[in-house]
């Protein structure tokens, strides 16, 4: 499969995966969206468009974002998400979409040494994760995706409680 070919699959998952939470599986009633890699801000608009009226806070280690899908200022973290992210444990997040993979093994691999434990810690009970990368914790129950995305493409998640 081409790169191209790959790309848009990747991208219609992460739209069919978001979709699929907005209109078939409630969130907590409070609780903000963290949207991890916040890149142009194509997604944090699409969950913005999904989720009217929740908090969406964006985090990426420089604002690379569109003008018109960058957060305000007290909703965007900039900085390493290693680092930053970790301060949103005990939150209580409803959910948090992480788009953050790379494509490249090796550096995925160092991702996955602290992204789930900090989606895990930053969300509530009953919180949703959707991710780019498999989210492999203890607390974070694997959901069902919707019939239109492979498994292995993206990955979803509740928090139990
Ligand atoms: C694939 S892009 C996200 C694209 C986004 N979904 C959109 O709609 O444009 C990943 C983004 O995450 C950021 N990122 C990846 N790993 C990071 C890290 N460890 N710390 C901070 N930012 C990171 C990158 O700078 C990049 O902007």
């Amino acid at each position: 499969m081409s790169r191209l070919e790959s790309f848009i699959r990747r991208m219609s998952a992460q739209r069919d995966v978001i979709d699929h939470v907005a209109q078939a599986l409630p969130l907590p009633e409070d609780g903000a969206i963290l949207e991890i890699g916040l890149g142009n801000g194509r997604t944090f608009d699409h969950l913005r468009e999904k989720f009217p009226g929740r908090r969406i806070v964006a985090f990426d280690r420089a604002l690379g974002a569109h003008a018109s899908s960058t957060p305000p200022p007290g909703d965007l973290v900039l900085g390493e998400i290693v680092e930053t992210a970790r301060a949103f444990a005990g939150t209580d997040a409803a959910l948090v979409h992480a788009d953050i993979g790379t494509g490249y093994d090796d550096k995925d691999a160092v991702t996955l040494t602290w992204l789930p434990d900090i989606v895990a810690r930053a969300l509530g009970a009953g919180g949703i994760a959707i991710s780019g990368l498999p989210l492999d914790h203890a607390a974070l129950e694997p959901l069902a995706l919707p019939a239109t995305v492979d498994s292995k493409r993206y990955f979803l998640y509740r928090r139990r409680a």
